[in-house]
């Protein structure tokens, strides 16, 4: 048989069983493959042009992205997709996701090294902080947050975890991108948020003893566990490595959901499961998450069998 991709013709060459994406980049074709081939995304997509008989028919994960992604026949995945090389007649597809920007996208996500991880995700924001700040100088505001900053990073740090990002007065952190245990990683995550609570208490005595006035700041936690995808992202010239996927959105509506439950820190029930009925909660509830149909069950974390338990006053209400 003849393969043609985006019109080139494609050596074949001892290729029996080799993919369409495996040909395609062989052939020096800058062919997306953002999963690394695992049926994880669907850059890797093509239009078959001619001789979709000559394809061997969708594997199991193939036609299980294509259903959710509700692909038409044609749009086949060149990752899992093996043409029948010992067939007669000719082959012709077309990347779909192909263009200049594409291809140095390519360069730039495989120098990351993009990858699905199973990590543990915590968000943790000010409460009241918008009006505290209002009768503050901007340099004021930027030392105190700083100073916050400061006192809650060491919190994650200290537990093994990353910043990821600063939003406004919250903070997004990881656990586990070392590649930690999910139970460790679990443990590390729930005592840094133990730890950030704590440290709050003192932050807000720093504000009275520094002259600053204002309701004593409270703030919530939401962590939560889950498989996302980690790597650097955004602008090749301006990357930034982060965490994308449905846990982190989860871990971050939990920690919303902590004003209304009254309670300084959620946790999920996926990750309650990782600390082996070590977590000492003060009950459950069922949470509505923005974005889902289904309520969540979290619990009203307060501890960790060995460390200590937090108060749950340590909230807004
Ligand atoms: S490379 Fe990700 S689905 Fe093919």
């Amino acid at each position: 048989m003849d393969l043609y991709i985006d019109g080139q013709a494609i050596p074949l060459l001892e290729s029996e069983g080799d993919t369409l994406l495996r040909l395609s980049l062989a052939a020096g074709i800058p062919h997306q493959h953002a999963c690394g081939g695992e049926a994880r995304c669907s850059t890797c997509r093509v239009r078959v042009l001619e001789g979709a008989d000559l394809l061997a028919p969708p594997t199991a994960a193939e036609r299980k992205l294509a259903k959710s992604l509700a692909f038409p026949p044609e749009i086949r995945l060149a990752c899992q997709c093996r043409p029948r090389v010992k067939g007669k007649g000719r082959v012709s597809v077309q990347r779909l996701i192909r263009d200049t920007l594409d291809a140095e996208n390519l360069l730039a996500i495989d120098e990351a090294g993009v990858r699905e991880m199973n990590l543990v995700i915590l968000f943790s924001d000010l409460r009241g902080f918008t009006s505290f700040a209002e009768p503050l100088l901007p340099y004021d505001t930027v030392h105190i947050l700083n100073r916050y900053f400061r006192v809650m990073g060491d919190a994650v740090l200290n537990h093994h975890g990353v910043i990821d990002k600063y939003m406004g007065d919250g903070l997004m952190a990881l656990f586990g991108v070392e590649g930690e245990a999910c139970e460790q990683a679990a443990e590390n995550g729930l005592r840094a948020g133990l730890a950030m609570l704590e440290a709050l208490e003192s932050f807000n005595g720093y504000l009275v003893d520094n002259g600053y006035r204002g309701e004593p700041l409270a703030m919530g936690v939401g962590i939560h566990a889950g498989t996302v995808v980690y790597g650097d992202m955004g602008h090749p010239g301006q990357v930034s490595r982060t965490a994308i996927g449905d846990p982190v959105n989860v871990a971050s509506r939990l920690e919303s959901a902590t004003k209304e439950a009254g309670h300084p820190i959620l946790v999920s029930e996926d990750f309650k499961r990782l600390l082996n009925g070590r977590l000492h909660s003060a009950g459950e509830l069922e949470v509505a998450l923005k974005g889902k149909s289904e309520p969540t069950l979290a619990s009203k974390a307060i501890g960790l069998a060995g460390s200590p338990r937090c108060q749950p006053d340590q909230v807004s209400s």
